[in-house]
């Protein structure tokens, strides 16, 4: 009794509060569960300061080259993938090379020659390289020499082709015993659903022409210690290619795991390391976060702020939310993006909502009435087909805006109480001051400020601030995180950058 009465007094006020800040909903609000209600619009003004600068973030919306790759993502294309991947027995990286039918290499070769296939349509414009090393014994999962192939397709960038971003999926496979590489391994939801992903953006981009690169990847022996993906982002950072994003997909299935069902067939998990996380970020951000807050904006979790913000825009088209975790990855698990995140390149990971341990790293049997294993019968296809849709619209309008902006920083110097009786008046106060390079980059014709209170996921407010290079707004620095982006002619926007203080402007 005295529960009702104390939720009726704490929240029907919350309630009408929400109500009255629900009058501009978006369209975006239309799956199940509401993922975006939660994350982006709880209240936001709720939260001290109010403001009437800028406007609430209005997801940028998808123009009708991106409308028409994301249509061509084909469910049949994903099961095609899947089934075939899951038919080599095992695929295990220690497993057998020298077969057409069975093992890891025979998957390396399928996954070349459909890649190649990809490519015979694009003018020259893809190629499809394997991207390989001998990996000695390590004395824990590798037990003897053994050759590691990254299958890697690659469009270069029109206008900066230096710039890259990277989708991938891990195409080797696991049972309960990590060292076993001949029994059965069928892998079909790890993590073939994420070489699909992969795959089927390399499909639908290979006659595209983006501004920046795109890489389409399936890396090898994430089981046995990340080392295709390790690999893959050395070859990257050695060849001083600057990778903006790496988009890892590894167990994205389904969404029929129980509970929350249905809300799981529209939710996609984003894990997304903070500024913590080692060689993430520059030790420069790392100790301003320290002392100044930040540390939930580090260049990854900006890249999972644009993922999903660019999956709401596209949500009629791309029929997922995208839940961002302010984590590197499941609870002292690991994956493919942190090979990227050492190489200091912002990677994040996508993972069903609900994971299903009976059909994941499990030897195939029935026990006990449960049918154990990782098997194509679990995996819902149109699910595994939104996380591609959901992958490709960012990575497409990432690789079609500008480059982020470089050297942004928010200024000591404007906005502070006086220090002495000499300090001019016009710098004493709540002003904030931003100020960033583009790089030169030609691509930029404007820029974005954007903000949210400390707590809130994703940004909730945007300014539109011009073709400049410092702006002063009245917003306060001590309550809100600000993020800096760049804004390209068509509207296309770079995912948010963080300030750092500088002494002035
Ligand atoms: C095929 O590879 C296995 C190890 O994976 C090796 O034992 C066998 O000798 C190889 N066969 C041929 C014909 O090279
Ligand atoms: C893409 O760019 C790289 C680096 O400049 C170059 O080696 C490669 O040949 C290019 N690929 C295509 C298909 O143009
Ligand atoms: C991580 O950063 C440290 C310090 O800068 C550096 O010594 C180390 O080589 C980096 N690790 C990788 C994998 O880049
Ligand atoms: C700073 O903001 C507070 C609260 O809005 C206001 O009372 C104060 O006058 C402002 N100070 C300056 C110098 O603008
Ligand atoms: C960013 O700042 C660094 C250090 O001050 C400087 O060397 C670099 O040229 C700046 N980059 C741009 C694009 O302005
Ligand atoms: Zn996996």
């Amino acid at each position: 009794m005295h529960f009702w009465i104390f939720f009726a007094a704490a929240v029907l006020p919350l309630v009408l509060a929400h109500g009255a800040a629900y009058d501009d909903e978006p369209a975006w609000h239309g799956l199940p569960g509401n993922l975006y209600t939660e994350q982006w619009a709880t209240c936001p003004d709720a939260s001290w300061p109010p403001t009437s600068i800028g406007q609430r973030l209005q997801p940028q919306e998808p123009d009708a080259e991106l409308e028409d790759i994301l249509a061509a993502i084909d469910p049949n294309r994903v099961e095609h993938i899947i089934s075939k991947l899951a038919s080599f027995g095992t695929r295990h990286t220690l497993s057998t090379q020298n077969s057409s039918t069975e093992g890891i290499g025979a998957a390396r070769d399928w996954i070349y020659h459909e890649m190649q296939n990809f490519a015979s349509s694009s003018d020259g414009n893809m190629e499809v390289y394997f991207n390989s090393y001998i990996q000695g014994i390590d004395g824990e999962r590798i037990t003897f020499p053994v050759k590691i192939t990254n299958v890697v397709a690659q469009i270069n960038g029109t206008d900066d082709p230096n710039r890259v971003y990277v989708v991938s999926g891990h195409y080797d496979s696991r049972r309960i015993d990590v060292m076993d590489y001949t029994n059965e391994a069928p892998g079909a939801d790890d993590d073939a659903s994420g070489v699909a992903v992969a795959m089927e953006m390399a499909r639908v981009c290979a006659k595209k022409r983006p501004k920046a690169t795109m890489i389409f990847a399936a890396v090898s022996a994430e089981e046995q210690g990340l080392y295709g993906s390790a690999h893959l982002a050395k070859t990257l950072k050695r060849a001083g290619y600057n990778v903006e994003g790496h988009w890892n997909n590894d167990i994205v299935g389904t969404g029929k795991n129980e509970p929350f069902s249905p809300i799981n067939d529209y939710t996609i998990r984003l894990f997304g390391a903070s500024v913590f996380y080692p060689n993430s970020s520059t030790a420069e951000i790392t100790d301003t976060a320290a002392s100044t807050g930040g540390w939930n904006d580090s260049p990854a979790q900006n890249l999972g702020r644009y993922i999903s913000e660019i999956a709401a825009g596209a949500w009629e088209s791309v029929g997922m939310q995208v839940a961002l975790i302010y984590r590197p990855d499941r609870f002292l698990r690991g994956g493919d993006h942190l090979s990227f995140l050492e190489q200091g390149f912002p990677g994040v990971r996508f993972t069903e909502a609900v994971e299903n341990f009976a059909h994941q790293h499990q030897n195939t049997r029935e026990q006990d009435g449960i049918q154990y294993g990782d098997l194509i019968e679990f995996v819902d296809f149109d699910y595994t087909a939104r996380v591609a849709r959901t992958n490709l619209a960012s990575m497409w309008s990432a690789a079609n805006a500008p480059r982020m902006p470089v050297n942004v920083s928010i200024s000591q110097a404007i906005g502070f109480p006086a220090t002495d009786k000499d300090t001019p008046p016009e710098i004493v106060g709540n002003d904030s001051q931003f100020c960033w390079s583009t790089g030169n980059d030609p691509l930029a014709v404007g820029y974005e400020l954007v903000w949210r209170p400390t707590g809130n996921l994703q940004w909730t407010h945007s300014l539109d601030v011009g073709n400049v290079r410092s702006v002063t707004v009245n917003l306060p620095k001590d309550d809100l995180q600000f993020g800096v982006r760049a804004v390209g002619e068509d509207g296309k926007k770079s995912p948010a950058v963080l300030p750092l203080p500088a002494e002035s402007c």
